[in-house]
């Protein structure tokens, strides 16, 4: 099958590149709805960083992390190429055949001496600080971490998610050593990190949602799309570019458009159905901070039904119990920046439409 290829998003990409330009002062939160683009967005970034930069990119979506082996491991790119004592040496050795790597190099001795020690967070955090600085003088670091929330609420010595971002706080602000860019498609995450104090005047955020009207129709245009097929496939799925590229790639197989977006409607709202039908009969818990709290269908079908008639609504209308599970479950999508909850998607905000009408 024939490769999508990547379709530019002007507004975040010029965004992006002028952080880059300037020095690290502050930690960029990446966020948006699931399947906006985010990750794509970053690797076609990093592949077209000029040579000045040195990324470094995890990404920790579907990583089984339940300890600091299983995190270090990610972190991490292992260099089995002998022993090494001198960081600076090491450094400089990296730098020369360092490509896009998924992991900060460390030389294998290193990385087993980190491992005994008993505070593992200080060394692994000191070694990246002295590999970064070794670098810098050549390539300015451009660290990386894709779907942070992963290791949210692992408690590991404390909570690593905390140390994480004090490391990241020195890198950023107080050495000006590093950019480092923190992605997640979490709202329930990016609202906690909104609220944290220890980050308040240390990071920026940048929304990449999903793609504009104007982007959806270049992008369609650009796969041969006519006007009809354009207006069906902006009313269905609107700009989440994973759904329009399913969309490209039926139309590629002679399928006809409103029939798969029909189905994908369709497939949608019996999923959000099932949930609704599991809370009313089972009932359902979710956990807010240390508390236990009962979801309740009614309450849940009166916040969704906000979404009749309107496409998004204030923070403050939906109570956070029900604006917990609907994140959770990908329905709604919250954003703390601009105190707003929507629809993950368009193909959500007609599914829970087609829902009200049946509950
Ligand atoms: N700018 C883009 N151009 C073309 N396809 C894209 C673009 N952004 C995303 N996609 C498609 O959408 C899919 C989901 O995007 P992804 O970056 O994984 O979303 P996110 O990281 O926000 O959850 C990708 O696998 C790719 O097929
Ligand atoms: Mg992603």
């Amino acid at each position: 099958m024939k490769r999508i290829e990547f379709h530019d998003r002007e507004r975040e990409t010029k965004e992006i590149t002028d952080i880059l330009d300037s020095e690290p002062s502050l930690i960029t939160f990446v966020y948006g709805p699931i399947n906006s683009g985010k990750t794509a967005l970053i690797n076609h970034l990093i592949d077209h960083l000029p040579e000045c930069y040195a990324p470094f990119y995890i990404n920790l979506r579907g990583r089984f992390i339940t300890d600091y082996e299983d995190f270090q491991s990610i972190l991490f790119e292992i260099d089995e190429g002998g022993a090494v004592d001198n960081i600076s040496e090491y450094a400089r050795s990296a730098l020369k055949d360092l490509k896009i790597v998924s992991g900060i190099p460390i030389p294998v001795n290193l990385f087993q001496q980190i491992f005994e020690k008993k505070d593992k967070s200080k060394d692994m955090f000191r070694y990246i600080e002295r590999f970064f600085t070794e670098i810098s003088e050549k390539r300015m670091p451009v660290l990386i971490i894709d779907e942070l929330q992963v290791i949210g609420d692992m408690e590991i010595d404390g909570h690593l998610i905390y140390k994480l971002f004090n490391f990241f706080v020195r890198l950023t602000k107080e050495l000006h050593l590093a950019h480092v860019f923190v992605v997640t498609s979490d709202s329930l995450f990016i609202e906690r990190v909104y609220s944290e104090a220890m980050l308040s005047e240390r990071c920026k955020y940048l929304l990449a949602d999903d793609f504009d009207y104007e982007t959806t129709m270049a992008f369609l245009d650009h796969h041969g799309f006519n006007m009809h097929e354009k207006e069906i496939a902006w009313h269905y799925v609107g700009g989440k570019p994973v759904s329009l590229v399913r969309l490209i790639n039926e139309k590629r197989s002679e399928k006809k458009i409103e029939d798969v977006a029909g189905s994908m409607l369709k497939l949608r709202t019996g999923e959000i159905m099932t949930r609704l039908k599991i809370v009313k009969e089972l009932g359902s818990e979710i956990t807010m901070g240390n508390k236990c709290c009962d979801v309740h269908h009614e309450i849940l079908v009166s916040a969704l039904k906000m979404f009749a008639t309107r496409d998004e609504v204030s923070t403050n209308e939906i109570d956070e119990v029900s604006k917990g599970y609907l994140v959770k479950e990908n329905i709604l999508f919250a954003d703390p920046l601009s105190n707003t909850i929507k629809p993950q998607s368009m193909l959500n905000l007609l599914a829970i439409r087609e829902a009200m009408e049946n509950v």
